[in-house]
């Protein structure tokens, strides 16, 4: 039944980047409300997700999850019709253990019941996170147990694999009916995190996928997941745990950019995890960029790879439907001239010309092979190349 499902990378908004544990059903309808007004929706984005901490402290005596009567009074079935009346797809987080990363019941062994009660809420989409007392089960086992109550219920609803890719999800994450496995630790909204800070940041996360090498593993209804978008946030976004210091500050635009870049490079999910009350027009740009968007869309879905890694240029690209996306990352804290050609590159090098487009200027031009760019510090410069 979850065949046809995430035939391209799921795309939407999740509540925890923005909202922790403060979590609302005010927060998930204003969140509805923006992605039709920013046009969020209308590029694409379209699951909104409750993450953590939409439960109430105790199940019922059947063992059936209760949303908290005091942040959830209306409760999830009408939460998602609201959702849904906004042309919207709702998503629900549970945690393939006794209990949720911030300690509220959750799955493990409840399996169908839950999965029941899901599919009569009206939920497209469950988050399934990795949290609580395993019981001695292991991932496939419990992920699989998962997966089986979600093909029984006479609802399609796209499976996220929340298990930080400690045990190779990439290998069984599809077997168990998974549209998308996580592969890291949770994203913070940083450039770098060190010692034992919290997360990962962009550069990190980047990091951690080239080293992972697992492009192989993706393929059209199953996605390697780098977590959820940080975009737009910083120090004052709802998940970072302590108050803002001095030294900390929102991600910058190249910073943005170049997440965003790699996020669709990737083929990975896209979850907008920024307060969309609070957006300013260059966020929203990045997130609607049409070009990079197609790059995330694109339906062979590959996995971007890196071509070149040295010192603060990267050189990494995907091959697309048509020709190939490049893109030309400085690392560091200078603006640097970076190039490649493209027989360096995944682009398919038939032709003797090739047309190119700047993915965030939409500035056009033709070479016979040489692709270079002036970077900014910690920006990314992305291509669309396509034999001429
Ligand atoms: C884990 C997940 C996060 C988020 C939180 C919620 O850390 O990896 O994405 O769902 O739990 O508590």
């Amino acid at each position: 039944e979850a065949a046809g499902l995430a035939g391209t990378p799921p795309m939407g908004w999740n509540s925890w980047n923005a909202h922790s544990c403060a979590v609302t059903e005010a927060d998930i309808r204003a969140a509805a409300d923006a992605l039709v007004e920013t046009g969020l929706r209308d590029a694409g984005y379209e699951y909104v997700v409750v993450d953590d901490c939409w439960m109430a402290d105790d199940t019922d005596d059947q063992g059936r999850l209760r949303a908290d009567p005091a942040d959830f009074p209306s409760g999830i079935a009408a939460l998602a019709d609201y959702v849904h009346d906004s042309g919207l797809r709702f998503g629900l987080y549970s945690s393939a253990g006794t209990r949720t990363c911030q300690g509220y019941p959750a799955t493990l062994g409840r399996e169908r019941l839950h999965a029941e009660q899901f599919a009569d809420w009206g939920v497209d989409f469950l988050k399934y996170d990795n949290c609580g007392d395993h019981r001695n089960r292991d991932a496939v086992s419990r992920y699989g147990a998962m997966g089986d109550a979600l093909a029984a219920v006479d609802r399609d609803i796209v499976y996220s694999i929340c298990e930080w890719g400690q045990s190779a999800p990439w290998q069984w994450g599809r077997n168990v009916g998974g549209n998308c496995w996580r592969v890291t630790d949770d994203a913070v909204a940083k450039w770098q995190t060190s010692g034992d800070e919290f997360g990962l940041g962009v550069a990190d996360i980047i990091d951690r996928v080239a080293g992972l090498d697992i492009a192989a593993a993706q393929a059209p209804g199953g996605w390697s997941d780098p977590d959820m978008l940080q975009v737009g946030n910083g120090p004052e976004s709802g998940q970072s745990q302590h108050e803002p210091t001095d030294v900390e500050r929102p991600l910058s635009n190249a910073e943005n950019r170049t997440h965003f870049a790699f996020w669709c490079l990737l083929g990975a999910p896209l979850f907008v995890g920024t307060d969309l009350a609070d957006c300013s027009a260059d966020v929203l740009d990045i997130l609607t960029n049409e070009d990079l968007l197609q790059i995330d869309q694109d339906p062979l879905g590959l996995q971007g790879t890196p071509d070149r890694r040295d010192g603060d240029a990267e050189v990494w690209s995907k091959r697309l439907r048509d020709g190939a996306a490049v893109a030309l990352w400085n690392r560091g804290e200078r603006a640097t001239d970076i190039s490649t050609h493209v027989v360096d590159t995944s682009v398919p090098t038939a032709g003797e010309r090739y047309a190119v487009r700047d993915c965030w200027t939409g500035e056009a031009w033709e070479t016979p092979g040489e692709l270079s760019a002036t970077v900014e510090p910690r920006d990314t410069a992305v291509f669309r190349v396509t034999p001429a």
